[in-house]
């Protein structure tokens, strides 16, 4: 089982887009994929199409111990993808955290049950409590980079608190790969971009790259995955790309 925390607190990058259709490609290609949504914006909740007015158990009741795991994951009507959706009172969960002993290892105990090839855990933007416990939980991670100007702002923070755990809580951490998200290639900023962010990140840039493409935006808004709305786009191939990638860097 491999667990993969899809990290970046500057918001906006690309996290949701590519944990739904990441985990969506692994998943077409057989493996059994779960969708821990941990942000509660609940954005990969929506965007696979569940509605947040009628869930019961989610990451919020799993982390506070009010619902196991096994009752907590739910199936996304897609073969092999399931998720433990996120509710707006996840961020309840993020305080009430603050005065448990133990409080950065309380989704991996939670978890511990889990048997799924892959496991994609999707952050909210920030470096708090949530994000704390996915990269405790995680054995690795993926970190989505927005092609614009200010994308290495903020790295540097996310790479000494990664060291932080792997000098801790979690010593088996790893950098899976910087995937590099929304590139116009007809955008010469684009390109200056992605030799920047391959100065400081070398072969961690994964060699897919993600376009600017409109059916990955559409997508969730129909409750799909970027397969089951346009699958010859080439958001869909770029994430099939992708995927491949991540199955070849176990
Ligand atoms: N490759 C892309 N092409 C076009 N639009 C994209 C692409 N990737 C993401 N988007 C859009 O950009 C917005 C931000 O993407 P997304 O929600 O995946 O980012 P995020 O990092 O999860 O955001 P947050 O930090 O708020 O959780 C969304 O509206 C999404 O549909
Ligand atoms: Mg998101």
């Amino acid at each position: 089982m491999r667990v993969i925390a899809v990290l970046n607190q500057k918001g906006g990058v690309g996290k949701t887009t590519t944990t739904i259709n990441l985990g969506a490609s692994l998943a077409k290609s057989g493996r059994k994929v779960l969708i821990i949504d941990l942000d509660p914006q609940a954005n990969a909740t929506s965007g696979l199409g569940l509605d947040k007015a009628i869930i019961n158990n989610s990451t919020y009741t799993l982390l506070s111990g009010k619902s196991s795991f096994n009752t907590s994951v739910v199936e996304t009507g897609i073969d092999n993808l399931f998720i433990l959706p996120a509710v707006p009172s996840l961020a309840a969960a993020e305080q009430e955290l603050v005065g448990v002993l133990s409080r950065e290892t309380v989704l991996k105990n939670a978890i511990n049950q889990a048997k799924f090839d892959y496991i994609l855990i999707d952050c909210p933007p920030s470096l708090g409590l949530l994000s704390i416990n996915a990269l405790v939980t995680a054995d690795s991670v993926i970190i989505p980079v927005q092609t614009e100007f200010y994308a290495l702002e903020g790295l540097g923070l996310l790479m000494q608190t990664i060291q932080r755990i792997q000098s801790g809580l979690n010593p088996d951490l790893k950098l899976l790969g910087v995937v590099m998200t929304m590139v116009d290639s007809r955008n010469a900023l684009s390109s200056q971009v992605i030799a920047e962010v391959k100065k400081h990140f070398n072969e961690y840039v994964f060699n897919s790259v993600i376009p600017r493409n409109v059916r990955l935006a559409e997508a969730p808004s129909f409750g799909k995955t970027v397969f089951e709305h346009d699958k010859w786009s080439k958001g869909a191939r770029a994430y099939k790309s992708l995927a491949k990638e991540v199955m070849n860097r176990g």
